[in-house]
């Protein structure tokens, strides 16, 4: 189908599958894939490679703010174990290993980094034909984004997800952690005090609870020519 250049901003709750679906929508649609969580989880290895965090999370802001000055994160395509680079590195297995993942938080609420990371974003945005993942693109990073998607899915079915993905990876956890873990990220994400998590005014809610990936294509194609089917 034909798709104008837009900017697609993704938004929404933790386990809702926006990663997921984001990529599927820039493979379709011939769009490049933005995972903004990845720049966030990247800045993370940095600091914690360069010793910037100590265990009881107390960072070195000023180092951290001088090393933002030089420090290239990118994504880039054909390298197999994933598209998010430090330099030349591959750096996604890395960033996605759970020491980073608890240190991602106090990382991301610092204004200087948040500030590098919407610097890159929109950077690469200027171009269009990109879609992007996150918690507040659609709100701050692109506040003139084309389409903005809002997702979110009911607590007991993202816990269930997480926890099959989790269970896959040779994990054991329970159901009601993961439950528990799930409304705490909620929690977390929509009360921090630096761009919390919230559903820009002009955002479309997507529910995907009783959706597959293949009902949600169907339902952003059918949004997509509604809204710029005659451009
Ligand atoms: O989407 P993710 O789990 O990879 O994101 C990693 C962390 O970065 C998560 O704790 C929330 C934060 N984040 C953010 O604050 N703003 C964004 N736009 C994307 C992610």
């Amino acid at each position: 189908m034909h798709v104008p250049d837009i900017i697609i901003a993704i938004d929404g709750y933790s386990s809702t599958g926006k990663s997921s679906f984001a990529k599927l929508i820039a493979q379709e649609f011939g769009f490049m894939y933005l995972d903004s969580g990845a720049l966030y989880r990247g800045v993370t290895l940095y600091a914690v490679e360069h010793g910037l965090i100590d265990e009881r999370n107390v960072i070195d802001t000023a180092a951290l703010k001088d090393a933002l000055d030089t420090l290239d994160l990118h994504f880039a395509d054909g390298h197999e174990g994933g598209n998010t680079f430090m330099g030349e590195r591959c750096i996604e297995k890395e960033i996605r290993s759970l020491p980073i993942s608890r240190k991602v938080s106090p990382i991301s609420a610092l204004p200087e980094v948040r500030q590098f990371v919407d610097r890159k974003l929109r950077e690469l945005g200027a171009r269009k034909r990109v879609v992007i993942d996150g918690r507040d693109i659609g709100s701050t990073v692109f506040p003139d984004a084309e389409l903005k998607i809002f997702m979110t899915a009911d607590p007991q079915v993202r816990a269930m997800r997480r926890m099959k993905e989790m269970q896959g990876k040779g994990e054991k956890v329970s159901f009601e952690d993961v439950l528990e873990n799930v409304r705490e990220r909620d929690y977390i994400d929509s009360h921090r005090k630096v761009s919390p998590l919230t559903k820009a005014d002009d955002a479309i809610v997507l529910d995907n609870s009783d959706m597959t990936l293949e009902d949600q294509m169907v339902w952003i194609k059918k949004l997509i020519a509604g809204k710029f089917g005659n451009e």
